[in-house]
């Protein structure tokens, strides 16, 4: 699989949440290299959800700060990836599963990405 590579277009104009999308695509590709280089998935989950979390409540945080409608369905994006992930690391210690579950974990986190930055991120543009 190639990298994702995050792009100027994907900016939400503002530099430490770009920052944070930019650490999450890099979380997202070692998860994704991870079918070939041995790294561990079950650590780089791990780090990819807590990461997450704290980058969610930040963001959330700012457009709280900011009353950017629509608050609520954006926190259950959020909610909501949190919980396929936490899913996703209860089944991925079974030794059998686990490629096939890797495999469809990355093309999910992919698709994620691009929906979540683009489409649901992109309507606090500018305003955070
Ligand atoms: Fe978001």
């Amino acid at each position: 699989m190639d990298p994702v590579v995050w792009q100027e277009s994907w900016s939400v104009g503002n530099d430490s949440l770009d920052d944070d999308h930019k650490r999450l695509v890099s979380i997202i590709n070692r998860v994704s290299d991870s079918m070939s280089d041995g790294q561990d998935p079950v650590w780089l989950l791990n780090d990819l959800k807590s990461y997450a979390k704290y980058h969610f409540d930040r963001e959330e945080a700012l457009m709280e700060a900011a009353e950017i409608e629509g608050l609520v369905e954006h926190k259950e994006t959020h909610r909501m990836f949190v919980e396929w992930l936490t899913t996703l690391q209860a089944t991925i210690n079974l030794p059998e599963a686990r490629f096939i579950l890797l495999e469809a974990a990355n093309e999910y986190l992919r698709d994620w990405l691009g929906r979540h930055i683009l489409g649901t991120d992109m309507q606090y543009k500018g305003r955070i």
